[in-house]
């Protein structure tokens, strides 16, 4: 069967890097674009890294005339929530206006599909839950807006030039490559599972729990996690289902599961032996109560199903990793 060649923007990142484990996998083509900004290149388990920033149009034309692509995946993003409050023209810059320039030039060079990485940061304030897709879009923070933007872009790009494309909403991607060659190792660090496991290894100071006394069983935040090779899988079927003649769409990518931080720490301390050496602070501003996915339609469109649906596992993933690590 003849093999496809990818372009993977933001590969050499955690979750970037975890699809192109999965196509080398299924021995594919895969070309990196990555500046290693945030990501590293012993994350890149095979393929070709090319290291340069992807908003650069003329090394984009360079690159698309030179060479065929059977899909593009786009993860490079600036991601840190409470960095967007602060300096929110560095996110409209490098996630929107940076992705209209890669827009631009697929378009010009009729390159295509596109999976994009988006976020459930996008929806803001759940007015139900388990959030489906036709929940209203309200984010919070200029994170989500410049993610909501481009899906607005993606959307116009499909009607005025055909372009087609898929944006997944992912939750909270969690856990590690199951032989933990690569993992999450993001700095500045936001993501809990890391931050918790850190904190046991010493490697930071005690976590800080934000809140106990939200409307939710125990008073912690609730959050889906999702194992990031189940985010890889999801990838793989959106870029078939477009070249297999699949409409254009949006999708979330969760467990439909949700829990809540003290259980998160509780696990950490099962899957370790140790507890979670832990600090007490008030809520942070924005951090909506409980926040759980409706990925039925991913399941049903794409049929996609999560392999890691344990938290356990997934923490196990993340602690071996962490451990590789260290
Ligand atoms: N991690 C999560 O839980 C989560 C949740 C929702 C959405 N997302 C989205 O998923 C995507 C990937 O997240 P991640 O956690 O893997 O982030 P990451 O920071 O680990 O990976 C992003 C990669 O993009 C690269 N990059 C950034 N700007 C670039 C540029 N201009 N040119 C070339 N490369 C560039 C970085 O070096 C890095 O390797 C992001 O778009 C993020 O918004 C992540």
């Amino acid at each position: 069967m003849k093999k496809s060649t990818f372009l993977v923007i933001g590969g050499a990142g955690y979750i970037g890097s975890h699809l192109v484990k999965a196509l080398i996998e299924q021995q594919e083509q895969v070309v990196i674009i990555d500046n290693l900004s945030a990501g590293s290149a012993s994350a890149v388990l095979g393929g070709e890294l090319i290291v340069h920033d992807f908003d650069d149009r003329e090394f984009l034309d360079n690159l698309f005339s030179s060479k065929h692509f059977d899909g593009v995946f786009h993860f490079a993003s600036q991601i840190v929530v409470s960095e967007s409050v602060k300096d929110p023209g560095k996110y409209y810059r490098a996630n929107t206006a940076a992705t209209l320039t890669l827009l631009e030039a697929m378009r010009d060079h009729k390159v295509g599909p596109l999976v994009f990485s988006s976020t459930a940061a996008v929806y803001g304030e759940p007015l139900y839950t388990p959030i489906d897709e036709q929940h209203p879009t309200n984010p919070l923070n200029p994170y989500g807006r410049s993610k909501l933007m481009v899906e607005h872009m993606l959307a116009d790009f499909a009607s005025a030039y055909n372009q087609k494309y898929i944006a997944l909403r992912y939750f909270n991607a969690a856990g590690a490559d199951p032989q933990a060659r690569i993992g999450e190792s993001h700095d500045p660090e936001t993501h809990l599972i890391p931050l918790a496991l850190q904190a046991i290894s010493g490697k930071r100071p005690p976590l800080q729990l934000f809140g106990q006394d939200y409307a939710t069983p125990d008073g912690t935040c609730i959050r889906d996690y999702i194992h990031v090779d189940d985010l890889a899988s999801a990838h793989i079927l959106a870029i078939h289902h477009l070249n297999n003649g699949g409409a254009s769409g949006i999708f979330n990518l969760g467990s439909n599961h949700g829990y809540s931080v003290n259980e998160v720490i509780q696990t950490a301390a099962r899957v370790t032996g140790k507890d979670v050496p832990l600090t007490y602070a008030p809520r942070r501003p924005g951090d909506p109560a409980s926040l759980v996915a409706d990925a039925s339609l991913a399941k049903k469109t794409l049929g996609w199903q999560p392999k890691y649906t344990d938290l356990n596992q997934i923490i196990e993933h993340a602690w071996a990793w962490e451990q590789a690590n260290s």
